[in-house]
């Protein structure tokens, strides 16, 4: 049975579109200052379906700002030092402002190695330790996209932080880590739970704003969510088996159905219904968290684009700015 949602939506289909505009409005100021439009050149090695998937949709999205966008498709079993000639070239190219090679890398690839080999200047993932050092300094630099968005939904959304209790799940180097420091520097008190944490459900409990970040379908219930708090749902998993849509999404005639004409249906970290009868606020998986990574990658490609340009001329009330 459907528990009867009580929450907001934090509706990130909105959000991204309106960054998105944003962003399209600084590539045209940028141009007509007599700038280049920014280029953002993405690296994507092997026919992962899902990452050829994101990058295409990146690749996309940039296009529609009116920024370049280059991807450079490369076989699975591209040699460390052809990568790293890859990346070098991307570095030394003057129409490229920003590059990202699509993560994970197949097995023989070292993906520190190029990570720390990309221009912390065109790092619009953030994730060189240029770019991670200068985030828990408070210095500028490029934050992760997927945190920076989560970031932009909770402030355009007014979702309070100063004095708070955040609570993160999970502690990987492209969200739960940057999280924290971001929350942290908003002024709120966090917690970054994980693997081996000791009664998660207690800890998440004390969470005005619980993040999950964890990449398990609907491991976060309603014994997570104390009334009031606002969940934020960072999770992308499929589900595939009709037990687990059904147990997850019973008397969901919207889940259900998509699951019959597909035979999959996209779930987050958390089992919306269950945390939503006791959430303030909740963002929906689809449509919450993920169009704000895109959205931020853009604003970090324009943020790149102008810096190197020597045109920092970014509006007010935009992303960075
Ligand atoms: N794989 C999963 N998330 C990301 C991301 O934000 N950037 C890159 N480059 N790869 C990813």
């Amino acid at each position: 049975m459907t528990e009867a949602t009580q929450a907001n939506l934090l509706d990130g289909t909105a959000v991204a579109a309106e960054i998105r505009s944003e962003v399209a409005a600084g590539v045209a100021a940028l141009t007509a200052a007599g700038g280049r439009a920014p280029g953002l050149a993405a690296v994507l090695v092997g026919d992962d379906p899902a990452s050829r998937r994101y990058v295409g949709s990146k690749a996309k999205a940039c296009e529609e700002v009116g920024m370049l966008s280059r991807v450079l498709t490369l076989p699975a079993d591209l040699s460390q030092a052809d990568l790293e000639a890859t990346v070098d070239d991307l570095n030394a190219d003057p129409a490229i402002d920003g590059i990202l090679v699509q993560l994970p890398l197949p097995k023989q690839l070292d993906e520190d190695a190029i990570l720390h080999r990309i221009d912390p200047g065109k790092d619009v993932d953030g994730f060189h330790p240029e770019n991670v050092g200068h985030l828990w300094l408070d210095l500028p630099g490029f934050v992760p996209a997927t945190p920076a968005g989560v970031m932009e939904l909770l402030r355009r959304t007014g979702v309070e932080l100063e004095g708070k209790h955040a609570v993160v799940v999970g502690r990987s180097h492209i969200v739960g880590k940057p999280m924290a420091a971001l929350l942290l520097a908003e002024n709120a008190t966090v917690t970054v739970c994980h693997s081996r944490t000791r009664d998660l459900a207690a800890v998440c409990r004390r969470a005005d704003v619980l993040v999950a970040a964890v990449g398990r379908a609907g491991m976060i219930g309603a014994e997570h969510v104390a009334p009031g708090a606002v969940v934020v749902d960072v999770g992308i998993n499929v589900l595939t088996e009709r037990e687990d849509v059904e147990r997850f999404f019973a008397g969901d005639e919207k889940k259900l159905g998509a699951f019959e004409r597909r035979g999959s249906v996209l779930i987050g970290d958390v089992d919306f219904h269950a945390a939503a009868a006791n959430a303030a606020a909740i963002t929906p998986v689809p449509g919450g968290v993920g169009p704000l990574t895109i959205a931020m990658l853009l604003v970090n490609t324009l943020t790149a684009g102008r810096r190197r340009q020597g045109l920092e001329i970014a509006s007010a009330g935009e992303p960075g700015a």
